[in-house]
């Protein structure tokens, strides 16, 4: 079966790579007739590369071929890919794409025409890289209600708070190693800000509740604003800092869906994550508690989804595979600020003034403490009038 190649980046030729490597062992224990890679769609050329000869710059020639039944997407952002995926699947070819950003503000609309087309669309790559958690949630935990999906959705963010937490490192620092070991990109926006991980949450909360969430409805702070002082503090209180990506069903059919550092306490099993390892929780109401964990990014692991999808499609050729979602609705994302929790704050106002406004507090230094259950709108507003707060992080109960 032939297979077609959009961008030819770091996982698309990861991709390449794997086709190639394992093409008898896919001949044999999956899809008969083996996958053969057809073209690769690129602007730029590679001269020397192995796969050069593939290499093409007109879109046309994959949409026109009829022997090409499964494209790959591994072009990036929004603007083609979209256009190029939605020509694709209205062609009647199935496509996989490892792009989070495509699928978490497109996935509905994508999913919908696949459908109208009897073909699939696929993206286990666009969640946790190499770690299998789409197809798992849909399949092997269909037999849930899932109550809660929570998790560490990007490496470098992880590695960056790894080095805090590990070796005291100042973020401005953690952040350059992160560089010099290529983990960040020079820009480092969207990982930092926990763009990437808010796309990961929508795709991991529309699968998980069978409604999409566009990355607009979801309240979304990185790490940029973690201090040493806060690592510390919550390491002596028995817990580390992580950037976490969570969504939870109310028993109203809402749901809350956000990213922001939050406090996980040590014995859990997302505290011990660490470096650029990525995992991430299920929480369903049979199977209990599920953690899926690995490299969530990457050359190779990423592409080891993408294939795994590429045979999936070729293996249900004419068939769909049973993955959808509905449409977004207006007020089915709860606003972040009535979302509740027990809160971390460092402040630097004096402790009758904090006793006085909180109430009953946990201390864990004269001037960090944690906080009883409420909501983020109310945690703000009593750091208000207690004096202002230097930090302010939700605490997690998983
Ligand atoms: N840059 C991402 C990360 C990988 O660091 O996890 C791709 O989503």
């Amino acid at each position: 079966m032939k297979v077609a190649i959009m961008g030819y980046g770091v996982v698309g030729s990861g991709v390449a790579a794997v086709l190639k490597q394992n093409f008898a062992h896919i001949k044999k224990n999956s899809v008969s007739d083996g996958l053969e890679l057809k073209y690769i769609l690129d602007l730029r050329t590679f001269p020397g590369d192995e796969f050069e000869s593939l290499v093409i710059n007109d879109f046309n020639t994959i949409l026109e071929d009829e022997e090409v039944k499964i494209v790959v997407e591994t072009m990036g952002g929004v603007n083609p890919a979209y256009k190029f995926v939605s020509s694709c699947l209205e062609a009647g070819k199935s496509v996989v794409t490892s792009n989070k950003e495509l699928v978490a503000t497109k996935g509905f609309e994508l999913l919908e025409t696949a459908k109208r087309n009897n073909v699939n669309f696929l993206f286990e790559a666009s969640v946790g890289g190499g770690i299998p958690v789409l197809r798992p949630i849909s399949q092997c935990l269909a037999s849930n209600e899932i109550k809660e999906v929570a998790g560490i959705l990007n490496g470098t963010t992880n590695f960056i708070l790894t080095k805090m937490i590990e070796e005291g490192a100042a973020f401005e620092e953690a952040l350059k190693t992160a560089q010099q070991l290529g983990y960040a990109e020079k820009d480092p926006t969207a990982d930092v800000e926990g763009l990437d991980a808010c796309r990961k949450i929508c795709i991991l909360a529309s699968l998980c509740f069978n409604k999409h969430v566009y990355p607009d409805s979801v309240y979304t702070k990185g790490i940029r604003g973690i201090t040493e002082e806060d690592v510390e503090n919550v390491k002596k209180w028995g817990g580390v800092i992580k950037l976490i990506g969570s969504s939870k069903k109310l028993d109203d059919g809402r749901i809350t869906a956000w990213v922001s550092p939050a406090i996980i306490k040590n014995g859990s099993q997302l505290a011990s994550v660490s470096d650029v390892f990525n995992a991430v929780l299920v929480r369903g109401n049979a199977v209990g508690d599920v953690v899926f964990y690995g490299r969530g990014a990457g050359k190779l692991p990423t592409a080891s989804a993408v294939v795994a999808d590429i045979i999936d499609c070729a293996q249900h050729i004419k068939e769909r595979k049973a993955l959808g979602w509905e449409d977004a609705s207006e007020g089915y994302v709860v606003p972040f600020e009535e979302t509740v929790s027990r809160f971390y704050v460092c402040t630097d106002s004096d402790k009758a003034k904090v006793d006085t406004v909180f109430g009953v507090v946990e201390y864990i230094s004269a001037n960090a403490f944690i906080t009883e259950e409420m909501t983020y709108a109310q945690v703000c507003k009593k750091a208000e009038l207690s004096g202002g707060a230097k930090s302010i992080i939700r605490v997690t109960d998983y």
